[in-house]
């Protein structure tokens, strides 16, 4: 597992696109955001004005980004224990997050567990777990935003998936099949939850350089097979690997006003990656 809080550094530099002031006022819970593509959502909302709650199962791993975000940003972040399988947990944090802001206009369900395992391998509770952290776990905190602030006041949800299950990944059967749902389940929740003044979408990203997920899927072993990584790379039709500002920027863009029109739909952030890559080949090898 990434050690969050160390590993994870700030930009040295942001080339605002919208306005700086986009998210002023508004308050962001971001599920593991105390590390990889959840931490940078943290920081590019917080760099707009944005207050945010990060909350994750290690509170010295969110309480460290908590203290770094703050000081890169000026803004505020809340950091918070929490299990996205466990609703006693998720509706402590936020109550907690609401005595604090008092409001919470965007959730993003980034939280996830993943790693490499052929079908035919995977225990019973492998599957079970990792669809309870990522399916569960966003329907979890969805359902404990919803009934607690956003069906009285509206907001924005977002959902980071995958595209494993667009095509069928070798080794991601679980992950793959926790994403599916969680695509499933925002369209269902942005036809239910419009009349609430919800949207609710999915950002999907490619492979993102410098996280914990890329190293788990294969990511780092890529790197050491001679010629690997520079195919992956070349494969990806814009020609470059994804960043995380790539999805966090992604996210701004749709629980921004610029996004007003847009619920139930699926932003791929991935270059084109899922369009072209062989990816079941390059695991197959592993
Ligand atoms: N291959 C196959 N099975 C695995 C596995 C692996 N690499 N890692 C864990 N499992 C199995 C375990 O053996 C266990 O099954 P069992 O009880 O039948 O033995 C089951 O998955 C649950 O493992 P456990 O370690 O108890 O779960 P956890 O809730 O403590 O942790 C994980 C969840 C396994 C997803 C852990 O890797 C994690 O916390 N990941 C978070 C970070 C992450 O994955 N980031 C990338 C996001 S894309
Ligand atoms: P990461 O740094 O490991 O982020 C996952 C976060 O989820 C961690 O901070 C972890 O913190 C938290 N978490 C895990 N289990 C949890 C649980 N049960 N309850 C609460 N929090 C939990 O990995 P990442 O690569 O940035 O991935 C972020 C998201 O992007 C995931 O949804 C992933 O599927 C998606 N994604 C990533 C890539 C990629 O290339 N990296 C590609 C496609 C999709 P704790 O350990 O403290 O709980």
């Amino acid at each position: 597992m990434a050690e969050g809080g160390d590993f994870d550094v700030c930009l040295q530099t942001y080339e605002y696109i919208y306005r700086r002031d986009l998210l002023k006022g508004k308050v962001a819970f971001i599920t593991g955001g105390g590390s990889g593509i959840g931490f940078r959502i943290a920081e590019i909302f917080m760099r707009h004005q944005c207050s945010v709650v990060i909350a994750s199962r290690n509170l010295e791993k969110v309480k460290a980004a908590a203290a770094k975000l703050e000081k890169a940003t000026g803004g505020k972040c809340l950091a918070l224990p929490m299990d996205v399988r466990k609703a006693d947990q998720i509706l402590a944090a936020v109550d907690a997050a609401l005595s604090h802001f008092n409001r919470i206009d965007i959730l993003v369900n980034n939280a996830a567990g993943n790693f490499l395992c052929p079908a035919g391998k995977l225990s019973f509770n492998a599957f079970k777990t990792v669809m309870e952290i990522d399916a569960h776990g966003s329907f979890n905190c969805s359902k404990a935003v919803f009934d607690k602030y956003m069906k009285d006041h509206g907001g924005s949800i977002v959902n980071i998936t995958a595209t494993l299950h667009h095509r069928g990944v070798a080794l991601q059967t679980h992950a793959g099949s926790a994403k599916a749902a969680i695509d499933a389940m925002t369209r269902h929740l942005a036809v239910e939850w419009g009349q609430y003044g919800i949207r609710i979408n999915c950002v999907a990203p490619g492979p993102i350089d410098d996280t914990e997920g890329m190293r788990r899927l294969g990511g780092a072993k890529l790197k050491k097979m001679t010629g690997s990584y520079e195919r992956l790379i070349r494969e990806i039709p814009v020609g470059r690997i994804g960043t995380k500002e790539d999805i966090a920027n992604g996210c701004l863009y749709l629980v921004s006003p610029a996004g007003s029109f847009v619920t139930g739909t699926n932003l791929i952030v991935d270059g084109g990656n899922w369009l072209t890559q062989n990816i079941t080949a390059m695991l197959g090898k592993l």
